[in-house]
């Protein structure tokens, strides 16, 4: 195994450790209903600086710390052709089933625990859709 391989792999299994304890309670919004816009983005940026900030980076751009073990890179959601072209529903598939669940690196790890926490998802897919540059 190459020693950039390696490190990525640690780097893998390291995050996968600390989202197995930054498990979230479920949550809702106000009053147990559905949440509005604004709740949706702070959640969904409390979830994304654990779960996805230090591969993906604070702005998105697929230059968080870890990224730079990682081949191929993460996607960079300031990237307005991709933000396009994407669905939310594949957005989804793509945080809870990890690259392989969408056809791409298994490096993108899934977020097995979310499967059953639909307002988590869309959480972070407000978030990703965020950094779509105006
Ligand atoms: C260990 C690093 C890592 C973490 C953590 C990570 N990703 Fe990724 N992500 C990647 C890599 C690498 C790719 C590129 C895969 C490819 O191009 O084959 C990627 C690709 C993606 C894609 C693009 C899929 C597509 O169809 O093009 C989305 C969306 C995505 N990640 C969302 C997230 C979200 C949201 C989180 C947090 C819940 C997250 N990722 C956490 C590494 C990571």
């Amino acid at each position: 195994m190459s020693h950039s391989t390696c490190r990525a792999l640690l780097v893998v299994s390291l995050l996968a450790l600390c989202t197995a304890c930054g498990h979230s309670r479920k949550r809702s919004g106000v009053h147990g209903g559905p949440m509005g816009h604004l709740e949706l983005l702070t959640y969904g940026r409390e979830l994304y600086d654990l779960r996805c900030l230090p591969c993906h980076g604070p702005h998105g751009k697929g230059d968080g710390p870890a990224a730079a073990a990682l081949q191929p890179k993460p996607r960079n959601y300031a990237d307005k052709a991709w933000q396009d072209s994407v669905t939310d529903q594949r957005i989804s598939q793509a945080i809870v089933d990890g690259g392989k669940g969408v056809g791409k690196s298994q490096l993108m790890p899934p977020q097995s625990d979310l499967r059953d926490d639909p307002e988590a998802v869309k959480a972070i897919v407000t978030m990703v859709r965020s950094f779509r540059p105006k």
